[in-house]
């Protein structure tokens, strides 16, 4: 990317200056997404030039990593509030901390598929029956996805279990002019459950699943309310249906933009240890979690905080529309 094809909301000089002002090391890890923070004890409290140059770096690299910090549950919701207002859940998983509303725990062995009476391996053959259906923003589906996740690793497995993100700005612009020109103009409809595939007979998820439908019709290319950049704004989790396109067209131009927004060159992959700390725009990435560990028979704790969203805005100035099960602000 050329400094003159920057959106008017990114300064990459601006940004390398706070870093600089406020002792904060960006250390870049790949090419399109994703750098090291370091020169900053989280536990510690920021300041405000600290604040400014860490929320510069998410804006520029999308995800930011944080090292051997030693954040406690308070510490950690400490940290988002100097970047938004954090989100609290009217129902978590069940290892979430009770003091903590704002926290939400997950144990990977421990967690939802037993819920729904299965073992996990098949929990997760289930939600993900196609090659790509890993890869979501959290809360796609909603009105108001959230702007940020903060993910923290507590125990983490010695091998196994790493995180992918990739940079949905990135992939917006490596698109032919002709093609961003086409998907400008569409929307999609957004819905939890999409990649699900039900067990035969009685499936307790899909009665939860129709108890509590969640859908929106999102722009397909989302203008990012900070940065201006336009945001390739699909991914394999939650997307159903490209609005006024047959299915059979909608399949396909969906296949090969979510092949598009999940090229190598626009990812990187991050190794937890535990004390680290992954701080992403849930807007401008896509991720994908780790589904190489749960044979593997490790714990693998993570305690996630997310940042309130706005509703997305098309190339259109369009906002994105409530289907059912979902309002703004409204958890
Ligand atoms: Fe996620």
């Amino acid at each position: 990317m050329t400094t003159d094809s920057r959106p008017g909301g990114l300064d990459d000089a601006a940004a390398d200056e706070a870093a600089r002002a406020a002792g904060v090391r960006v250390q870049p890890v790949a090419g399109h997404i994703g750098a090291e923070i370091g020169g900053v004890d989280l536990a510690a409290g920021l300041d405000d030039a600290q604040v400014d140059a860490i929320r510069r770096a998410v804006q520029r690299w999308k995800v930011v990593f944080f090292r051997g910090q030693r954040l406690d549950h308070a510490g950690h919701v400490a940290f988002a509030r100097r970047f938004g207002e954090p989100v609290v859940l009217r129902s978590r998983g069940g290892a979430s901390p009770p003091d903590f509303p704002e926290i939400e725990t997950t144990a990977d062995r421990l967690e939802l598929g037993g819920k729904f009476g299965m073992e996990h391996e098949e929990w997760l053959r289930r939600r993900r029956h196609t090659l790509l259906r890993g890869w979501h923003c959290d809360h796609g589906a909603r009105i108001d996805p959230p702007a940020a996740t903060i993910l923290r690793a507590e125990t983490v497995p010695p091998y196994g279990g790493d995180t992918t993100w990739s940079n949905l700005a990135a992939a917006h612009a490596g698109l032919s002019a002709p093609v961003r020109e086409f998907v400008s103009g569409l929307r999609a409809e957004h819905r939890l459950g999409v990649g699900y595939q039900p067990r035969p007979g009685d499936d307790a998820y899909v009665r939860h699943l129709l108890d509590r439908q969640v859908a929106s019709v999102h722009p397909l290319v989302r203008v990012h309310p900070e940065t201006g950049e336009r945001l390739l704004y699909v991914n394999g989790y939650y997307v159903e249906q490209i609005t006024d396109l047959s299915r059979a067209e909608s399949r396909a131009i969906l296949d090969m933009l979510l092949d598009e927004a999940t090229r190598a060159e626009y990812t990187v992959r991050f190794r937890w240890e535990p004390g680290s700390v992954a701080f992403w725009d849930n807007r401008a990435t896509i991720h994908l979690a780790p589904s190489d560990n749960a044979h593997l028979g490790f714990p693998r704790t993570m305690h996630r905080v997310m940042l309130a969203g706005e509703v997305p805005v098309g190339v259109d100035g369009r906002p994105s529309e409530a289907l059912t099960g979902t309002e703004p602000g409204r958890w």
